[in-house]
C-alpha cells in the first residue's frame, strides 16, 4: 500500500492513486457526505462551457470530474498520470478520450484549449507553480481556468470542527470504506498544509493568469478559483 508524503514525490502520488482507483469515487461520496456532487455542479457552472469548446480536465482521475463538461457538449480531454485511475475511468466511461500526462509537462501544444479545469488534484501535484504555468501555456488567449480544491473554512468555529473531522473522524471512516486508508491520512495532512484562498489566488497571478477571483463552497471547505489568460 502506498501513501504519499507531503513532499509529493510523483511516483508515490501516482502509486497511491493506482491503489485507491477501484473504490475512489465511492469513497469520495461517503467521506464528503455527498457534497462532491454539489461541488462538481458548481465547477460546471463556473466554467460555463459552450458546446464544441475544447476543455482540458487535468488530474481527472477516473474521469468523473469530466462528465459534466461532456454532458454540456464540450470536447473534454481528461488527463492524469495515474494509469490505475485512467484504466478504471476507461471501464466506466469508454467514450472519454482519457489521456496520460503529467501536469508539470503537459503533452499538448500551446493554446489548444478554450478552458482548463482541475478538481481536487492541484494539491497533489509536486510543483504547483509549474502546473499553473503549464495550464496557462495550453490555454488560448482569452481562455479560462477553474480550480476546484479543498481550502480553509472562513469561520473560526467551523474551521475548528472541520479540522477535528479531518484529523480524527476521517481516518477511521476511510478504514471502513477505502482500499488504502493510509491515503486518507495523506488527504487530511495535505489539506491542512495547502495555501488558503488569497495565497492560491496570488500563485495564479504570479503564474501569469489575470482577473483572478474565488468563491467559497460549503463555508470554504472547498474554494473555486477562476482566472483568464491575458
Ligand atoms: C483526488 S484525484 C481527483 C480526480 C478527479 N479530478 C475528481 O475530481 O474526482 C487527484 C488526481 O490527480 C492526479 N495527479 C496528481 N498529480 C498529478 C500530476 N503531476 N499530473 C497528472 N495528474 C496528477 C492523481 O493521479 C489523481 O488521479
Amino acid at each position: 500500500m502506498t501513501r504519499a508524503s507531503l513532499d509529493k514525490q510523483p511516483h508515490e502520488v501516482a502509486a497511491m492513486f493506482d491503489d485507491v482507483a477501484a473504490k475512489y469515487d465511492l469513497t469520495n461520496d461517503v467521506l464528503s457526505l455527498g457534497q462532491t456532487r454539489l461541488w462538481r455542479k458548481a465547477v460546471a457552472q463556473s466554467l460555463a462551457v459552450s458546446p464544441g469548446e475544447r476543455v482540458l480536465d487535468l488530474g481527472a482521475g477516473t474521469g468523473t470530474s469530466s462528465l459534466p463538461f461532456a454532458a454540456a457538449g464540450a470536447r473534454v480531454v481528461p488527463c492524469d498520470f495515474s494509469l490505475g485511475m485512467l484504466r478504471e475511468g476507461k471501464k466506466r466511461s469508454p467514450f472519454l478520450p482519457l489521456t496520460a500526462g503529467d501536469a508539470t509537462r503537459l503533452p499538448f501544444a500551446d493554446g489548444v484549449f478554450d478552458a482548463v479545469t482541475i478538481s481536487f488534484a492541484l494539491r497533489n501535484v509536486h510543483d504547483t507553480d509549474a502546473a499553473l504555468r503549464e495550464m496557462l501555456r495550453v490555454t488560448r488567449p482569452g481562455g479560462r481556468v477553474v480550480i476546484c480544491e479543498f481550502s480553509h473554512p472562513t469561520l473560526k468555529a467551523f474551521r475548528t470542527v472541520y479540522t477535528e473531522y479531518l484529523m480524527r473522524a476521517l481516518p477511521p471512516v476511510a478504514t471502513a470504506v477505502s482500499s488504502n486508508p493510509d491515503a486518507y491520512v495523506y488527504l487530511a495532512e495535505s489539506i491542512r498544509a495547502w495555501p488558503d484562498q488569497p495565497a492560491l489566488a496570488a500563485r495564479l497571478q504570479q503564474a501569469g493568469w489575470s482577473k483572478v477571483a474565488w468563491r467559497n463552497l460549503t463555508g470554504g471547505i472547498v474554494a473555486l478559483h477562476r482566472a483568464t489568460k491575458p
